[in-house]
């Protein structure tokens, strides 16, 4: 019996599915805990891929039990064109996937806000999913929950509540033209019948499942630094990416978690707006671009390139309580001559002691580099850490020391197979 929680340890996309894919192997049960369809977690399967955004990756694995929890915001749609997307490629999600009753809903006012809210200054750049406002919703007490599908005389209260505000809002304060408020009723009544046969008491569930010495591996969605309190605010999500989120969104204890397992590229990417200090605009960031394929699994938009932090991965760590890494994307800096690692910052010539979170602060910071000779050698097939060429293992070596992990885990490739653990 085990408790493992996985979380990204950057900005989101280092290779959280891929990992969770080769850990479920080894487990029963996986639970997303927060986030939507926001994330894109990608798995290859030979030539197969697989984009996951609100299912579990685990879902790949036929013996593996699939819950989304109640920290998760469920678009109904998405959920069910994922669930049409599996089953056409003949992966049985009926008896295998499980939704928190009090997982929130997101709404079509939800995403239209989203856009609203993205179209004038200021942008966060979201994914557009809905996904800020439904959280906010949830916080203020006026959501829609999954359980309300079951009780279609209150949902339609609720959804008519719910729209007479918004409408207003729409209306006055944006001039947009207000939503269809039976449309929406007339779709939202509808989702029982597709949708009620995955609805489970998850806490009971996932808890019974310790009891009884079950296996559980709970799937971070984005990253630390964009944890809605510990991440680069207000460039963040709306919810906690965080091990601590893996809790609240699942109903798991905190003394019932036996680990924590951070996933971290070997560089650093960023999609949408805020601080990136470690950036390249440069043809480096190009090439980072273009080898490791950084264009976002959900919206297809660039993905920011720079150089590994490993100033920022060490508070990660430290938020986190990161037992070992597992470390992505090595494969992507192969053909790089010299490789360079932020090991802190500084303001006015002054070295930080501690990861500045708040924007304006990290927009002001210089990084501290230091230059690691490349190996210009394709690692793609090396199978264990041995195979490695020695320069690749001081790469390794050094960001280890200076972020302060335990790097256990190496992938070297999108695929099951370039995997490897260090024994
Ligand atoms: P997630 O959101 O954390 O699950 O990550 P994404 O799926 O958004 O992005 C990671 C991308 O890198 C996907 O296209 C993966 O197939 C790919 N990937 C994962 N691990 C590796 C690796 O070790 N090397 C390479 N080259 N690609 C990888
Ligand atoms: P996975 O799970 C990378 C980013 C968006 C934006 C900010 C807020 O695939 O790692 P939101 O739509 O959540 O309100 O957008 O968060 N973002 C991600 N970036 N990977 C993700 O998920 C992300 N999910 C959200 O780009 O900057
Ligand atoms: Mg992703």
């Amino acid at each position: 019996m085990s408790v493992t929680i996985l979380v990204g340890s950057q900005w989101g996309d280092e290779g959280k599915g891929k990992i969770v894919d080769i850990l479920s192997e080894y487990v029963d049960i996986v639970a997303r805990y927060q986030g939507g369809a926001n994330a894109g977690h990608t798995v290859k399967i030979g030539e197969d891929q697989y984009v996951l955004h609100l299912i579990p990756s685990g879902i790949l694995r036929e013996n593996v039990i699939c819950v989304i929890g109640n920290g998760v915001v469920i678009d109904p749609t998405a959920l069910l064109d994922e669930i049409s997307l599996l089953e056409s490629h003949n992966i049985k999600v009926d008896g295998r996937l499980f939704i928190s009753q009090n997982a929130h809903l997101i709404m079509p006012y939800h995403k239209l806000l989203d856009s609203i809210n993205e179209s004038g200054d200021n942008k966060i750049g979201t994914t557009g999913r809905g996904i800020g406002p439904c959280y906010i919703d949830k916080y203020a007490r006026k959501g829609i929950k999954i359980v309300d599908l079951l009780n279609k005389k209150a949902l339609e209260e609720k959804i008519r509540k719910n729209l007479e505000e918004k409408n207003n809002l729409l209306k006055k304060v944006y001039g947009h033209e207000e939503l269809n408020v039976e449309e929406i009723i007339r779709q939202y009544l509808e989702f029982d019948k597709t949708i009620d046969k995955y609805i489970k008491d998850i806490p009971s569930y996932l808890n019974n499942s310790i009891a009884e010495g079950k296996s559980i591996l709970l799937e971070g969605a984005q990253g630390s630094l964009l944890d809605v309190d510990h991440g680069t605010y207000p460039f963040v999500t709306s919810s906690s990416p965080t091990a601590g989120g893996a809790c609240t969104g699942t109903g798991v204890p905190p003394n019932k978690i036996d680990r924590v397992i951070g996933i971290v590229k070997a560089y650093t990417t960023r999609v949408g707006n805020g601080p990136f200090p470690t950036e390249l605009v440069d043809e480096d960031g190009e090439k980072l671009r273009k080898i490791g394929a950084e264009f976002g699994a959900t919206t297809g938009r660039p993905r920011r390139c720079g150089w590994f932090d490993a100033f920022l991965v060490r508070y990660s760590a430290m938020i986190n309580g990161i037992d070992y890494v597992a470390l992505t994307k090595l494969d992507v800096l192969s053909s790089l001559k010299e490789i360079k690692v932020c090991v802190g910052y500084e303001i006015d010539g002054k070295l930080l002691k501690i990861f500045p979170t708040d924007s304006e602060r990290l927009n002001a910071v210089n990084p501290v580099y230091e230059t690691i000779p490349g190996w210009n050698l394709d690692i793609s097939e090396c199978g264990a850490y041995e195979d490695l060429p020695q320069n690749t293992k001081n790469y390794l070596e050094f960001i280890s020391k200076q972020a302060g992990i335990k790097i256990k885990i190496i992938s070297v490739g999108a695929k099951r197979q370039q995997t490897f653990i260090i024994q």
